[in-house]
């Protein structure tokens, strides 16, 4: 069974989305491993604009099984609006397009309230000492620190309790007991177990048909094109990105493995930006203040698909690259939103970091260090020249080639893929 996964390989928002649902013209699954409604991935379709927040991307495309995967944090609220949504635009999604784990953990209100509560300042209060700046990490407030952190004390609540009307108000009695001592504490209105079932038996009602033993599911699809949709990126990785600045899950090729349940992988395709964003607090070296970072939020509309806050924008960094490489061993690398330097006379790549007067050229461990960070770049020429409507590489202006060879030995494995704008058509393959 070819498996391909689709990876962040920056801070997410990379276009994984638009990849996806390119892709999956040729695919017959595709899986989402991790996360939760963080993530928002857009897909254009002529002049229809969807944004999924749990949803494999893949449902855009009639005839393919999409599945939610055991490692997903699932918010019942968020994933039946999709449904709704999808079944206004005309799609209907039965149990014969869309699969839910059993085993994936589902988000409570608890969670949203403890996550948008002052828990994660106060973390920071706490460990000030440890931060330059005390930086905020500014979540998504989905709920996604809380309810992966019930998952790893085992008091989790997962898809096939969430199911059982019995099992259901049992685990939300024994959680509520904890929940509202750390409500009450975070100033947040406490919750009764009875009325908060009340709230969800509806929702269950709703997902039932759709909860699967997904393991069991893909096993059944030997021999089919499966596409695992990555969600978030590496540099946000809880062990292999910016801690503590970082989301609650693995969004690497690991766990990718744990989060579908799979023992293989045959092709690792990293998706970067052709330049670099963040949303939320944290390290960015490369990182462009004021009107400079305005010229690429402009024309790269660099704002959240999920929350609507501006994206923190820079040059493409080469150390992040080097290190994202390391962790995933990208077979192939595809680039997005090439079009958005456009405008530039000269673009800038950032190669090596200066740390405390020394050159350093991997990712450093520490948050902080990373925060002292100053980048070296190199100049490339730009090509000042609209490729919106270019469909082969043949056609790029020369500078656009030179800068994607460019981009290929810095990272260190083939680009096979470009894309030069929002639409499903505004793709070059190689
Ligand atoms: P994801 O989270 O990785 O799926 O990415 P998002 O959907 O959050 O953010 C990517 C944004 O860039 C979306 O608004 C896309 O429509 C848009 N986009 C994707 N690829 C391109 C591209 O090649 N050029 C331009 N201009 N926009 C793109
Ligand atoms: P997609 O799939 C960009 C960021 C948040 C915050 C940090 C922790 O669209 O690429 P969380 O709510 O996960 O606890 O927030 O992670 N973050 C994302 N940034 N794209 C995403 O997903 C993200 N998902 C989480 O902004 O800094
Ligand atoms: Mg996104």
């Amino acid at each position: 069974m070819p498996v391909t996964a689709i990876i962040g390989a920056q801070w997410g928002d990379e276009g994984k989305g638009k990849i996806v649902d390119f892709l999956s013209e040729k695919a017959d699954v595709v899986v989402r491993a991790a996360g939760g409604a963080n993530a928002g991935h857009t897909i254009i379709i002529g002049k229809d604009k969807t944004v999924f927040h749990l949803i494999p991307s893949g449902i855009m495309r009639e005839g393919t099984l999409n599945v939610m995967g055991n490692g997903m944090v699932i918010d019942p609220i968020v994933l039946i609006e999709e449904l709704d949504k999808l079944e206004k635009k005309g799609i209907t999604v039965g149990p014969e397009r869309l699969a839910i784990s059993r085993r994936a953990h589902v988000i409570m209100d608890y969670h949203k309230a403890l996550d948008k509560a002052d828990m994660i300042k106060d973390y920071e209060r706490r460990v000030e000492h440890l931060s330059e700046k005390g930086v905020e990490i500014g979540t998504t407030g989905r709920g996604i620190g809380p309810c992966y952190a019930d998952k790893a004390s085992r008091t989790g609540i997962r898809m096939a309790d969430f199911i059982d009307n019995t099992a259901r108000l049992e685990l939300l009695k024994k959680n509520l007991a904890v929940k509202n001592v750390l409500l009450k504490h975070f100033g947040q209105e406490e919750m009764t177990a009875e009325e908060l079932d009340e709230r969800c038996r509806g929702r269950a009602e709703r997902l039932k048909p759709f909860v699967v033993d997904t393991g069991v599911l893909l096993e059944q699809q030997k021999g089919k094109n499966i596409l695992i949709e990555g969600a978030q990126g590496t540099m946000l990785d809880i062990d292999h990105g910016t801690y503590p600045y970082v989301t609650s899950s693995n969004p690497t090729v690991g766990g990718d493995m744990i989060g579908v349940g799979i023992s293989r992988i045959d092709k690792v395709v990293g998706i970067f930006k052709a330049y670099t964003t963040r949303v939320g607090g944290g390290p960015l070296p490369t990182e462009l203040h004021g009107d400079e970072g305005e010229k690429l939020r402009q024309p790269g509309g660099e704002y959240g698909a999920t929350t609507g806050r501006p994206r923190r924008c820079g040059w493409f960094d080469g150390v992040v690259a080097r290190h994202t490489m390391r962790v995933n061993g990208y077979t192939e690398v595809m680039v997005t939103k090439l079009d958005v330097l456009d405008g530039f006379e000269t673009i800038k790549v950032c190669t090596a970091y200066e740390l405390d007067g020394e050159r350093i050229e991997h990712f450093p461990s520490r948050a902080e260090d990373a925060m002292k960070c100053k980048p070296v770049y190199e100049e490339l020429p730009g090509w000042k020249q609209d490729i919106t409507g270019v469909r082969k590489l043949k056609h790029l202006p020369k500078a656009a080639r030179n800068y994607i060879s460019y981009l290929e030995k810095l990272i260190g494995a083939k680009i096979s893929l470009i894309s030069v704008g929002p639409s499903r058509e505004q793709t070059i393959e190689k």
